[in-house]
């Protein structure tokens, strides 16, 4: 089986005082959430795809996702975690409560302020995940990334030509991730910020699946402008 998890749990602190979570906000005629579950909706290779949200969020999460994709037995609002993690393993424990999980399901989970993914990414991510166990998206750095360690000079410039900026589906075999998860001590888990790290410190291996520049994530008020400004010259399909 295969679950998509939309991560959209976050309070959105970086957007600056907005009247609801960032995930909420429009973009263009419809929330921005509404956009990134429109590509999930649209694969059918999907068993379940699970929305993961701030507790107190989910009554208007129901009466959005009904409003722009109707009743919908394929989506299941469930609450999100404290972390982008614990919304990963909150979505986790759901679908072991509704599914006997086997080695080979897997999971495609995505910032749910990530509007711009395609067919192609989430295609790419589920074979790579079937294949591999686990896969990244991840687009090339075209800045030089410079390296300090005291925020105050240089500690190191890596070269550029290894250097990737890691965006988000983030795909794996379920129970693989679990197992590595539980290997990790507490400290690790609480400075986590990336699924992706809880499989690469138990080296596993992770492949690469190539993103689109236009993959941005919305994180600040400038990034919405954006967003709204790839919409309307249509530089994201
Ligand atoms: N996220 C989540 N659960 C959390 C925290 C974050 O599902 N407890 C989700 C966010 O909703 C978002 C994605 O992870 O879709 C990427 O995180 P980020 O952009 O950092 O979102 P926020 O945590 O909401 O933003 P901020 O750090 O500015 O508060």
């Amino acid at each position: 089986m295969i679950f998509g998890a939309i991560l959209a749990g976050g309070k959105g602190t970086r957007m600056g005082y907005t009247e609801m979570p960032k995930q909420f906000l429009f973009l263009g005629d419809k929330p921005i959430i509404i956009h990134t579950a429109e590509k999930f909706w649209l694969n059918s290779k999907f068993t379940k795809i699970y929305v993961g949200v701030p507790a107190d969020w989910i009554p208007h999460t129901r009466e959005i996702f009904e409003k722009y994709l109707g009743k919908n037995p394929k989506i299941e609002i469930v609450e999100g975690g404290a972390t982008r993690n614990g919304t990963i393993l909150n979505i986790i424990n759901v679908i072991k409560n509704a599914y006997e999980i086997t080695d080979d399901d897997i999971i495609v989970t995505h910032d749910a302020v990530r509007p711009f993914l395609t067919h192609r990414i989430i295609n790419e991510n589920i074979e790579s995940a079937l294949t591999y166990g686990a896969c990244d998206t991840i687009i090339p750095a075209t800045d030089t990334i410079v390296f300090s360690q005291d925020g105050n000079f240089l500690s190191e410039i890596p070269d550029r030509s290894k250097i990737y900026l890691g965006q988000t589906p983030q795909s794996f075999k379920i129970n693989l991730f679990l197992r590595c998860y539980d290997k990790l001590d507490e400290k690790q888990k609480s400075i986590l910020t990336d699924a992706c790290k809880v499989l690469v410190l138990n080296g596993e291996k992770v492949k690469n699946v190539y993103g689109e520049d236009y993959n941005i994530k919305i994180t600040t008020p400038f990034d919405l402008k954006i967003a709204n400004a790839l919409l309307e010259i249509g530089e994201c399909k």
